[in-house]
Protein backbone atom coordinates (compact mmCIF):
# COMPACT_ATOMS: atom_id res chain seq x y z
CA UNK A 1 0.00 0.00 0.00
CA UNK A 2 0.81 3.57 -0.87
CA UNK A 3 -0.34 4.79 2.05
CA UNK A 4 1.22 8.84 2.91
CA UNK A 5 3.99 8.57 5.69
CA UNK A 6 2.87 10.35 8.82
CA UNK A 7 5.17 13.44 8.04
CA UNK A 8 4.58 13.18 4.09
CA UNK A 9 3.21 17.08 2.33
CA UNK A 10 2.15 17.44 -0.85
CA UNK A 11 5.21 19.84 -2.26
CA UNK A 12 5.28 21.08 -5.55
CA UNK A 13 8.10 21.75 -7.61
CA UNK A 14 8.01 25.83 -6.65
CA UNK A 15 8.28 24.97 -3.11
CA UNK A 16 4.48 25.56 -2.48
CA UNK A 17 3.11 23.02 0.43
CA UNK A 18 -0.93 22.43 -0.14
CA UNK A 19 -2.23 22.83 3.38
CA UNK A 20 -6.17 23.62 1.62
CA UNK A 21 -8.56 21.61 0.27
CA UNK A 22 -11.41 22.57 -2.08
CA UNK A 23 -13.56 20.78 -3.18
CA UNK A 24 -17.15 20.92 -5.35
CA UNK A 25 -19.44 18.55 -4.29
CA UNK A 26 -22.43 19.67 -7.56
CA UNK A 27 -21.97 22.10 -10.47
CA UNK A 28 -25.72 22.32 -9.93
CA UNK A 29 -27.03 25.81 -9.03
CA UNK A 30 -30.07 27.91 -8.24
CA UNK A 31 -29.39 31.04 -8.84
CA UNK A 32 -27.58 32.15 -12.34
CA UNK A 33 -24.84 35.22 -11.51
CA UNK A 34 -23.81 36.66 -14.46
CA UNK A 35 -20.30 36.70 -14.03
CA UNK A 36 -19.55 32.90 -12.21
CA UNK A 37 -16.41 30.95 -13.42
CA UNK A 38 -18.61 27.75 -11.55
CA UNK A 39 -14.88 26.89 -10.42
CA UNK A 40 -13.66 26.57 -13.93
CA UNK A 41 -16.50 23.73 -14.70
CA UNK A 42 -18.51 24.01 -18.15
CA UNK A 43 -21.11 21.07 -17.75
CA UNK A 44 -22.02 18.46 -15.01
CA UNK A 45 -20.91 14.97 -15.67
CA UNK A 46 -21.89 13.08 -12.37
CA UNK A 47 -21.51 13.91 -9.01
CA UNK A 48 -19.39 12.16 -6.44
CA UNK A 49 -20.58 9.65 -4.07
CA UNK A 50 -20.84 10.56 0.06
CA UNK A 51 -18.13 7.69 0.55
CA UNK A 52 -15.24 9.02 -2.76
CA UNK A 53 -15.51 12.70 -0.87
CA UNK A 54 -14.88 11.18 2.36
CA UNK A 55 -12.03 9.07 0.99
CA UNK A 56 -10.82 12.10 -1.03
CA UNK A 57 -10.98 14.73 2.00
CA UNK A 58 -9.20 11.30 4.35
CA UNK A 59 -6.50 11.06 2.10
CA UNK A 60 -5.44 14.99 2.11
CA UNK A 61 -5.82 15.11 5.75
CA UNK A 62 -3.18 12.06 5.66
CA UNK A 63 -1.02 14.44 3.61
CA UNK A 64 -0.81 16.88 6.18
CA UNK A 65 -3.95 19.02 4.63
CA UNK A 66 -5.72 20.64 7.42
CA UNK A 67 -8.31 23.09 5.83
CA UNK A 68 -11.29 22.41 3.84
CA UNK A 69 -13.64 24.56 1.97
CA UNK A 70 -16.61 23.31 0.24
CA UNK A 71 -17.92 24.46 -3.02
CA UNK A 72 -20.31 23.98 -5.90
CA UNK A 73 -22.42 24.96 -7.89
CA UNK A 74 -24.50 25.41 -4.91
CA UNK A 75 -23.37 22.80 -2.16
CA UNK A 76 -26.84 23.02 -0.31
CA UNK A 77 -28.56 21.57 -3.18
CA UNK A 78 -27.21 18.31 -1.64
CA UNK A 79 -29.30 16.83 0.84
CA UNK A 80 -26.43 14.56 1.73
CA UNK A 81 -24.01 17.10 3.04
CA UNK A 82 -24.59 16.77 6.71
CA UNK A 83 -23.78 12.91 6.50
CA UNK A 84 -20.74 14.05 4.49
CA UNK A 85 -19.14 16.41 7.38
CA UNK A 86 -20.06 13.94 9.87
CA UNK A 87 -17.74 11.36 7.73
CA UNK A 88 -15.04 13.88 7.43
CA UNK A 89 -11.42 13.03 9.59
CA UNK A 90 -10.69 16.01 12.30
CA UNK A 91 -9.08 19.02 10.77
CA UNK A 92 -8.06 22.53 11.90
CA UNK A 93 -10.74 24.41 9.87
CA UNK A 94 -14.30 23.10 7.74
CA UNK A 95 -15.92 25.94 5.63
CA UNK A 96 -18.67 26.20 3.23
CA UNK A 97 -19.36 29.00 0.56
CA UNK A 98 -23.08 28.95 0.05
CA UNK A 99 -25.27 31.51 -2.01
CA UNK A 100 -26.90 31.66 1.04
CA UNK A 101 -30.40 30.18 -0.80
CA UNK A 102 -31.42 27.73 1.76
CA UNK A 103 -28.72 28.49 4.54
CA UNK A 104 -31.65 29.72 7.18
CA UNK A 105 -32.98 25.94 7.39
CA UNK A 106 -29.68 24.04 7.16
CA UNK A 107 -27.65 26.15 9.31
CA UNK A 108 -27.97 24.20 12.81
CA UNK A 109 -27.66 20.71 10.92
CA UNK A 110 -24.92 21.83 9.59
CA UNK A 111 -22.94 23.04 12.54
CA UNK A 112 -24.26 20.08 14.67
CA UNK A 113 -22.46 17.80 12.01
CA UNK A 114 -18.81 19.72 12.07
CA UNK A 115 -18.68 22.55 9.71
CA UNK A 116 -16.89 25.64 11.30
CA UNK A 117 -18.37 28.58 9.51
CA UNK A 118 -19.81 29.75 6.17
CA UNK A 119 -18.79 32.21 3.25
CA UNK A 120 -21.88 33.55 1.68
CA UNK A 121 -22.62 35.45 -1.72
CA UNK A 122 -24.11 38.45 -1.31
CA UNK A 123 -22.81 41.34 -3.94
CA UNK A 124 -26.03 43.82 -3.14
CA UNK A 125 -27.93 44.66 -0.37
CA UNK A 126 -30.37 46.37 -3.35
CA UNK A 127 -32.68 43.97 -4.22
CA UNK A 128 -33.39 44.87 -7.33
CA UNK A 129 -29.27 45.22 -8.39
CA UNK A 130 -29.49 41.45 -6.62
CA UNK A 131 -31.60 40.04 -8.72
CA UNK A 132 -30.02 41.67 -11.51
CA UNK A 133 -26.33 40.11 -11.05
CA UNK A 134 -27.93 36.68 -9.64
CA UNK A 135 -30.87 36.10 -12.33
CA UNK A 136 -33.19 35.41 -9.18
CA UNK A 137 -36.73 35.77 -8.65
CA UNK A 138 -38.67 37.49 -5.95
CA UNK A 139 -38.10 36.74 -2.29
CA UNK A 140 -34.62 34.82 -2.50
CA UNK A 141 -32.87 38.12 -1.91
CA UNK A 142 -34.84 37.91 1.92
CA UNK A 143 -33.91 34.23 2.37
CA UNK A 144 -30.30 35.09 1.95
CA UNK A 145 -30.47 37.56 4.19
CA UNK A 146 -32.25 35.40 6.91
CA UNK A 147 -29.28 32.82 5.86
CA UNK A 148 -26.89 35.49 7.37
CA UNK A 149 -28.44 36.02 10.45
CA UNK A 150 -28.84 32.13 11.03
CA UNK A 151 -25.33 31.31 10.12
CA UNK A 152 -24.51 34.27 12.79
CA UNK A 153 -26.99 32.68 15.51
CA UNK A 154 -25.77 28.93 15.76
CA UNK A 155 -21.75 30.53 15.68
CA UNK A 156 -20.96 29.40 11.74
CA UNK A 157 -18.63 32.15 12.61
CA UNK A 158 -17.28 34.35 11.65
CA UNK A 159 -18.97 34.44 8.10
CA UNK A 160 -17.53 35.57 5.38
CA UNK A 161 -19.73 37.61 3.23
CA UNK A 162 -17.96 37.42 -0.30
CA UNK A 163 -19.10 40.68 -2.60
CA UNK A 164 -17.58 39.98 -6.29
CA UNK A 165 -17.07 44.29 -7.29
CA UNK A 166 -18.95 45.15 -10.99
CA UNK A 167 -17.92 47.95 -12.10
CA UNK A 168 -21.03 50.70 -12.69
CA UNK A 169 -23.22 47.81 -10.37
CA UNK A 170 -22.84 47.52 -6.87
CA UNK A 171 -18.88 49.09 -6.80
CA UNK A 172 -20.64 51.85 -4.65
CA UNK A 173 -22.33 49.69 -2.64
CA UNK A 174 -19.24 49.19 -0.57
CA UNK A 175 -19.91 51.62 1.83
CA UNK A 176 -23.57 50.24 2.67
CA UNK A 177 -21.85 46.91 2.81
CA UNK A 178 -19.37 48.02 5.69
CA UNK A 179 -22.26 49.61 7.33
CA UNK A 180 -24.50 45.73 7.20
CA UNK A 181 -21.63 43.86 8.39
CA UNK A 182 -20.69 46.27 11.27
CA UNK A 183 -24.04 45.58 13.39
CA UNK A 184 -22.67 41.76 13.62
CA UNK A 185 -19.70 43.33 15.90
CA UNK A 186 -16.83 40.99 14.26
CA UNK A 187 -18.87 38.16 13.61
CA UNK A 188 -19.52 39.05 9.80
CA UNK A 189 -15.74 40.00 7.69
CA UNK A 190 -16.32 41.19 4.57
CA UNK A 191 -14.50 39.83 1.47
CA UNK A 192 -14.13 42.25 -1.57
CA UNK A 193 -13.38 39.98 -4.46
CA UNK A 194 -12.00 41.19 -8.14
CA UNK A 195 -13.80 39.69 -10.89
CA UNK A 196 -11.95 36.94 -12.53
CA UNK A 197 -13.17 37.43 -16.30
CA UNK A 198 -14.43 34.12 -17.16
CA UNK A 199 -17.59 35.10 -19.41
CA UNK A 200 -16.04 37.79 -21.43
CA UNK A 201 -17.65 39.89 -18.64
CA UNK A 202 -14.68 42.80 -19.10
CA UNK A 203 -16.90 45.61 -18.96
CA UNK A 204 -17.19 44.68 -15.21
CA UNK A 205 -14.09 45.47 -14.31
CA UNK A 206 -13.54 47.84 -11.53
CA UNK A 207 -10.27 50.21 -11.21
CA UNK A 208 -8.58 47.82 -8.26
CA UNK A 209 -6.13 50.02 -7.40
CA UNK A 210 -8.52 52.92 -6.81
CA UNK A 211 -10.48 50.79 -4.39
CA UNK A 212 -7.28 49.37 -2.80
CA UNK A 213 -6.08 53.35 -1.94
CA UNK A 214 -9.58 54.24 -0.76
CA UNK A 215 -9.76 50.99 1.73
CA UNK A 216 -6.17 52.39 2.94
CA UNK A 217 -7.58 56.02 3.41
CA UNK A 218 -10.30 54.97 5.27
CA UNK A 219 -8.28 51.41 7.75
CA UNK A 220 -7.13 52.20 10.87
CA UNK A 221 -4.61 49.52 10.16
CA UNK A 222 -3.48 47.02 7.77
CA UNK A 223 -2.97 43.31 7.81
CA UNK A 224 -1.14 40.94 5.39
CA UNK A 225 -2.37 37.30 5.36
CA UNK A 226 -0.14 34.90 4.41
CA UNK A 227 -2.41 32.97 1.96
CA UNK A 228 -2.77 35.00 -1.42
CA UNK A 229 -0.98 37.61 0.44
CA UNK A 230 -4.24 39.36 1.02
CA UNK A 231 -4.60 42.51 2.79
CA UNK A 232 -6.91 43.04 5.60
CA UNK A 233 -8.50 46.42 6.41
CA UNK A 234 -9.27 47.17 9.77
CA UNK A 235 -12.54 50.18 9.23
CA UNK A 236 -14.43 51.13 12.13
CA UNK A 237 -14.73 47.67 13.70
CA UNK A 238 -15.11 46.11 10.63
CA UNK A 239 -12.61 43.87 8.84
CA UNK A 240 -12.43 44.02 5.30
CA UNK A 241 -10.40 41.32 2.88
CA UNK A 242 -9.38 41.99 -0.66
CA UNK A 243 -9.29 39.30 -2.75
CA UNK A 244 -6.82 40.25 -5.77
CA UNK A 245 -6.48 37.36 -8.00
CA UNK A 246 -6.04 38.80 -11.49
CA UNK A 247 -2.44 39.43 -12.73
CA UNK A 248 -0.64 38.85 -9.09
CA UNK A 249 2.00 37.07 -9.17
CA UNK A 250 2.14 36.94 -5.47
CA UNK A 251 -1.22 35.61 -5.37
CA UNK A 252 -0.36 32.09 -6.92
CA UNK A 253 3.00 32.20 -5.50
CA UNK A 254 1.61 32.17 -2.27
CA UNK A 255 -1.33 29.60 -3.43
CA UNK A 256 -1.90 26.52 -0.99
CA UNK A 257 -4.86 25.03 -2.33
CA UNK A 258 -6.08 21.96 -4.27
CA UNK A 259 -9.24 21.91 -5.99
CA UNK A 260 -11.62 19.04 -6.73
CA UNK A 261 -14.11 19.46 -9.37
CA UNK A 262 -17.40 17.71 -8.31
CA UNK A 263 -17.09 14.90 -11.34
CA UNK A 264 -14.38 14.53 -9.22
CA UNK A 265 -11.12 15.16 -10.61
CA UNK A 266 -7.78 16.76 -8.79
CA UNK A 267 -7.67 20.28 -9.97
CA UNK A 268 -4.39 22.11 -9.25
CA UNK A 269 -5.37 25.74 -10.76
CA UNK A 270 -8.71 27.29 -11.01
CA UNK A 271 -7.11 28.40 -14.13
CA UNK A 272 -5.23 26.18 -15.83
CA UNK A 273 -7.79 22.65 -17.31
CA UNK A 274 -5.27 20.67 -19.00
CA UNK A 275 -3.42 18.64 -15.79
CA UNK A 276 -6.90 17.54 -13.98
CA UNK A 277 -6.23 14.11 -12.36
CA UNK A 278 -9.23 11.78 -12.54
CA UNK A 279 -9.56 9.83 -8.94
CA UNK A 280 -13.51 9.45 -9.02
CA UNK A 281 -13.05 5.60 -9.51
CA UNK A 282 -10.07 5.26 -7.38
CA UNK A 283 -9.75 3.07 -4.50
CA UNK A 284 -8.23 4.26 -1.21
CA UNK A 285 -5.15 2.85 -1.73
CA UNK A 286 -4.13 4.54 -5.29
CA UNK A 287 -5.38 8.29 -4.04
CA UNK A 288 -2.59 9.14 -2.77
CA UNK A 289 -0.31 8.48 -6.33
CA UNK A 290 -2.81 10.72 -8.10
CA UNK A 291 -2.25 13.04 -5.48
CA UNK A 292 1.24 12.95 -6.10
CA UNK A 293 0.57 12.95 -9.78
CA UNK A 294 -1.59 16.20 -9.47
CA UNK A 295 0.97 18.19 -7.48
CA UNK A 296 3.68 17.32 -9.53
CA UNK A 297 2.08 19.36 -12.51
CA UNK A 298 1.70 22.13 -10.32
CA UNK A 299 2.41 25.56 -11.83
CA UNK A 300 2.27 28.89 -10.85
CA UNK A 301 -0.25 30.44 -13.14
CA UNK A 302 1.39 33.92 -13.11
CA UNK A 303 4.68 33.14 -12.87
CA UNK A 304 7.34 36.37 -12.31
N1 LIG B 1 -14.62 36.25 -10.30
C1 LIG B 1 -14.35 36.29 -8.98
N2 LIG B 1 -14.97 35.51 -8.09
C2 LIG B 1 -15.89 34.65 -8.53
N3 LIG B 1 -16.67 33.76 -7.90
C3 LIG B 1 -17.43 33.13 -8.80
N4 LIG B 1 -17.18 33.60 -10.03
C4 LIG B 1 -16.23 34.56 -9.91
C5 LIG B 1 -15.54 35.40 -10.81
N5 LIG B 1 -15.79 35.37 -12.12
C6 LIG B 1 -16.59 33.52 -6.45
C7 LIG B 1 -17.35 34.54 -5.64
C8 LIG B 1 -18.59 33.86 -5.25
C9 LIG B 1 -18.09 32.46 -5.10
C10 LIG B 1 -19.14 31.41 -5.19
O1 LIG B 1 -17.17 32.28 -6.15
O2 LIG B 1 -16.62 34.77 -4.47
O3 LIG B 1 -19.09 34.41 -4.06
Amino acid sequence: MNIPHKKEFLVDAYGRTIKSLRISITDRCNLNCIYCHNEGSKCSSGEMSVETISNIVHIAADFGVNSLKITGGEPLLRGDLEEMLASFPPLKDVSLTTNGVLLRDRAHSLKAAGLNRVNISLDSLNEENYRRITKSGNGIFRKVINGIYAAVDVGLTPVKINMVLLKDVNECEIEDMLSFTRQFHGKVILQLIQLMDFKDSSRYDVDINKIERELEFKAEFVKLRELHKRKKYYINGVEVELVRPVDNTEFCANCNRLRVTADGKLRPCLLVSNNLVDVSHASLEEMPDLFRLAIKSRVPFYRK
